[in-house]
């Protein structure tokens, strides 16, 4: 069974674009196959994929209206697509790829900061996915909120499980800030395996796992 993983955020810039191609980068060294879907209009996903670095294909899949046929579509386009994974990168505003996005897949990853600002937005996503899923009545996707850009300067970074307890899901295994995260993909490249954030984005992937077999 193919499983179907969504960055979701209404905030932009938290980092779904980049957890989303680091996971599958470790999703496919680990041996699975992995497609990126990338629903986001600005395509950033796409253009880092068109690099030629990354070990799993991202298919553009633009979803910009709400009308029912095309979301069908949609939905149909990303259920056709052969995987073990296939990663959904969303763009980070409500709209119709949000929806369709929460709508299909099993987990659904919302990348969070550590501050209290942070922490508003993430609070938003989680409630409107949780609205979504009830609405759906299939019980469906868990969340995994993923600390995103976390600061270890800070006082709310070093201390973010606690910080985000208060949204009352799940917390992934953090993504430090660190230069070479943003310098990877700007080459077109997931981080290396063997630096410290390649490790994070593992033990990312690893929670990401668990979390799937227990669906
Ligand atoms: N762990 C990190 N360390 C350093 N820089 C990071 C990290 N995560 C993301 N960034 C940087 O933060 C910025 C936003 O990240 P990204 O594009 O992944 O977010 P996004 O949620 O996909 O944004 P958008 O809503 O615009 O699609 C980028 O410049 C990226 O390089
Ligand atoms: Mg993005």
């Amino acid at each position: 069974m193919t499983k179907l993983i969504g960055l979701a955020s209404t905030k932009g810039g938290v980092g779904k674009t980049t957890i989303c191609l680091n996971l599958a980068a470790v999703l496919a060294r680990g041996g699975a196959r992995v497609a990126v879907m990338d629903a986001d209009p600005a395509a950033h996903a796409t253009a880092v994929g068109e690099m030629g670095q990354l070990p799993f294909p991202v298919v553009p899949q633009l979803l910009e209206e709400v009308e029912a046929k095309a979301v069908a579509a949609w939905t149909k386009a990303v259920r056709a697509t052969q995987a073990d994974y296939v990663v959904i990168d969303a763009p980070g505003a409500l709209g119709a790829a949000f929806g369709a996005v929460v709508a299909i897949v099993d987990l659904a990853l919302i990348p969070v900061g550590a501050s209290m600002l942070d922490i508003r937005g993430a609070a938003e996503t989680v409630g409107i996915v949780r609205r979504h899923r009830k609405a759906g009545g299939r019980g469906r996707p868990d969340i995994l909120v993923v600390p995103s850009r976390v600061d270890r300067r800070t006082g709310s970074g070093r201390d973010v499980v606690g910080t985000l307890a208060g949204l009352t899901e799940p917390v992934a295994p953090a993504i430090t800030l660190r230069a070479v995260v943003a310098d990877s993909l700007s080459s077109g490249e997931p981080v290396p395996a063997e630096t410290p954030s390649g490790q994070e984005f593992s033990a990312l992937a690893e929670a990401v796992r668990i979390r799937l077999e227990t669906l």
